[in-house]
C-alpha cells in the first residue's frame, strides 16, 4: 500500500501512521496471521521518532484493533476476523471529525478545573450563588399551584410566558411586541445557535464585535461562517468600520451585544445606536442584538435598545433570565418579525421540540411578581458594590501594571496588561494559586488582556482572589 507522511498537514503524524495501518487492516491488506511491523521497523521506515509509532500502536490497541503480546510482537486483533465479528468503532476520529466544533481546550480547562479545585471563581458569566433568587422561587413554588399542560409545549414557547415577555419588555425597555414575534429559547445561546443554524449558511459573512462573547465564536466557525471583527471601544463598534468592510464583502448579519457587552463591559454610545441602524437600512443588514445585560444598570438606565429605535424591523433582539435572574433557569428568548420567528421556532422544534414547561412556567411567575422589580433593584447594588470591591483590590496592584474599563453595570471588568505576558500562562499560573479568570485571547483579543467577572465571584472573596492573581502575577516579573 503505498503511503506517504503529510507534514505539511494539521493532523498528528501519529494519527496519520494509525490511519494508514487501520486502513491496511479494514481492506484485508495486513494479513493477521503476522505480526504487525515492529516500532523500531515502523519508526525507520517513516523516518520517526520511535515514541510516535508507540502513540499510533496505543491509539490502535484502545480501539481494539490490535493486540500488543508480550515478547512475541503486535498483532491484528483476531475478533475483528474472528467468530465474534466485534469492532470498536474508532470513537477518537469521531470526536475528531463531527463538523460541531469542540471548545477550545482552554475553555474546557477552565470550566472544568474552577468546579474540580474549587477556586475563587473570577471566570464564569454567571452571578454568584448569593445573588440568585432562590428564596423567592421557593416561595413561588410553596404558594402557586402548577396546573400547565405537561405535553410538548407550544412551538413558541408557553403562551403565558410570551404574554409575559411582552409586558416585561414594555415596562423596562420601551419595546412594544405580540407575542407571536416571540420565541422561548434555552438562554441566549440557543438563540445566537438557531439564528446561524436558520438564516445563515456555510460561506456567508457576518460582523462581530472584537472582543466578542467567546462562546459565540465556535458557533459561528462550526456554521462555516466568515467572521470580520469590529473593534469595540469605550463608545461601542465603530460604524465607519461596518461602512469599510461592507465596501470589501457582501457583510449578512451584524452581531452586536450593545449594552455592558461581553467582555469590555462597554455601553454603545447613542449616536452610534442612530447611526448603525441607518447602515443597517441603508444596506439592508439584519442587526442582531444581544441583549443579557441591560437591566444590570447600575443607575437603572436601560437602553435605549436598538430594538426600541427600530423602525424598520431590521433587528432580531435576544435576551434572556440568565444574567439578571438564574443562568441554570435557561429561559432566553429572541423577539422578530413573525415570519423568521415561525422560521427558528421551526429549528427549535428539530432540536428539541420545543422549551421545557417547568421553567417556563417558574419564570412567568417570577416576572409577573413585585418581587422581580425588588430583585433587580437589589442585584444592581449588589453588582456594583463587587465591581467596587474589585477595583479596590486592583487598586494595590503596582502602578502601571494594568488599565481597566469601569463599567457602569453587566458582570465583567476587562483589562488590559501593560507588560507582555502570555495571558494563557498567566491563567495557568493563577489556577495552580487557586484563582480562574478569562484569558483575553480566547474572546478573539491579543494576549495582553483579561476578563474579570466580578458578578460571579462572592464578595468576600473578590480580594483574596486577586491577590492571588497578584501572586500569579509576581511570578512574571523575574
Ligand atoms: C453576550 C452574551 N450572549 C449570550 C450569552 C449566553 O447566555 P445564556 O445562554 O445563558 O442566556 C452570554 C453568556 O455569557 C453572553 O455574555
Amino acid at each position: 500500500m503505498e503511503f506517504t507522511l503529510d507534514r505539511s498537514i494539521k493532523k498528528p503524524i501519529y494519527k496519520q501512521i494509525a490511519e494508514h495501518i487501520e486502513m491496511g487492516i479494514t481492506s484485508g491488506e495486513l494479513s493477521p496471521d503476522h505480526p504487525l511491523p515492529s516500532e523500531r521497523e515502523l519508526a525507520n521506515k517513516f523516518n520517526v521518532n520511535r515514541s510516535t509509532v508507540v502513540t499510533a500502536y496505543d491509539e490502535l490497541e484502545s480501539i481494539g484493533l490490535i493486540v500488543r503480546k508480550k515478547g512475541s510482537g503486535t498483532y491484528i486483533s483476531t475478533d475483528i476476523w474472528g467468530i465474534s465479528h466485534k469492532r470498536i468503532p474508532n470513537w477518537g476520529r469521531y470526536v475528531e471529525d463531527g463538523s460541531f466544533l469542540p471548545n477550545l481546550p482552554l475553555v474546557q480547562k477552565l470550566r472544568n478545573e474552577t468546579h474540580k479545585n474549587k477556586l475563587i471563581d473570577l471566570a464564569s458569566g454567571e452571578l454568584a450563588p448569593d445573588l440568585l433568587p432562590s428564596d423567592q422561587f421557593s416561595t413561588i413554588l410553596k404558594e402557586h399551584t402548577f396546573h400547565e399542560h405537561l405535553g410538548y409545549a407550544h412551538p413558541l414557547g408557553n403562551e403565558v410566558l410570551r404574554e409575559t415577555i411582552c409586558k416585561h419588555v414594555d415596562t423596562y425597555k420601551n419595546m412594544t411586541v405580540e407575542p407571536n414575534s416571540i420565541l422561548i429559547t434555552s438562554g441566549a445561546q440557543q438563540a445566537i445557535h438557531l439564528i446561524v443554524q436558520c438564516l445563515l449558511k456555510p460561506g456567508d459573512t457576518i460582523a462581530i464585535e472584537n472582543p466578542s462573547y467567546s462562546y459565540s465564536l465556535p458557533v459561528f466557525q462550526s456554521a462555516g461562517l466568515r467572521v470580520l471583527l469590529l473593534p469595540v471601544d469605550q463608545y461601542g463598534v465603530n460604524p465607519d468600520d461596518i461602512i469599510s468592510l461592507q465596501k470589501k464583502h457582501r457583510i449578512r448579519m451584524i452581531f452586536l451585544n450593545p449594552d455592558y457587552q461581553n467582555p469590555t463591559g462597554t455601553k454603545m454610545s447613542l449616536d452610534c445606536r442612530k447611526r448603525i441602524l441607518e447602515l443597517s437600512s441603508e444596506y439592508g443588514i439584519p442587526i442582531v442584538e444581544d441583549d443579557p445585560y441591560s437591566l444590570t444598570s447600575f443607575e437603572g438606565k436601560i437602553g435605549p435598545t436598538l430594538k426600541s429605535m427600530d423602525d424598520s424591523g431590521n433587528v432580531l433582539y435576544i435576551s434572556s433570565l440568565s444574567k439578571v435572574v438564574a443562568s441554570g433557569l435557561r429561559i432566553g428568548w429572541i423577539i422578530g418579525p413573525p415570519k423568521v420567528i415561525e422560521r427558528l421556532s421551526d429549528g427549535k422544534q428539530q432540536v428539541d421540540f420545543g422549551h421545557s414547561v417547568f421553567p417556563q412556567w417558574v419564570a412567568s411567575q417570577f416576572l409577573e411578581s413585585p418581587q422581580f422589580d425588588k430583585h433587580i433593584f437589589k442585584l444592581r447594588n449588589q453588582l456594583k458594590e463587587r465591581r467596587n470591591e474589585l477595583i479596590a483590590a486592583l487598586e494595590t496592584l503596582p502602578e502601571n501594571k494594568m488599565n481597566y474599563f469601569v463599567p457602569q453595570g453587566g458582570i465583567h471588568l476587562w483589562c488590559k496588561l501593560n507588560v507582555e505576558i502570555d495571558d494563557y500562562k498567566l491563567l495557568e499560573e493563577s489556577m495552580k494559586n487557586g484563582v480562574a479568570f478569562v484569558p483575553g485571547s480566547i474572546m478573539g483579543t491579543k494576549r495582553s488582556c483579561i476578563r474579570f467577572t466580578y458578578g460571579r465571584g462572592e464578595k468576600l472573596l473578590i480580594r483574596e482572589g486577586v491577590s492571588r492573581f497578584v501572586r500569579a502575577l509576581q511570578c512574571f516579573d523575574r
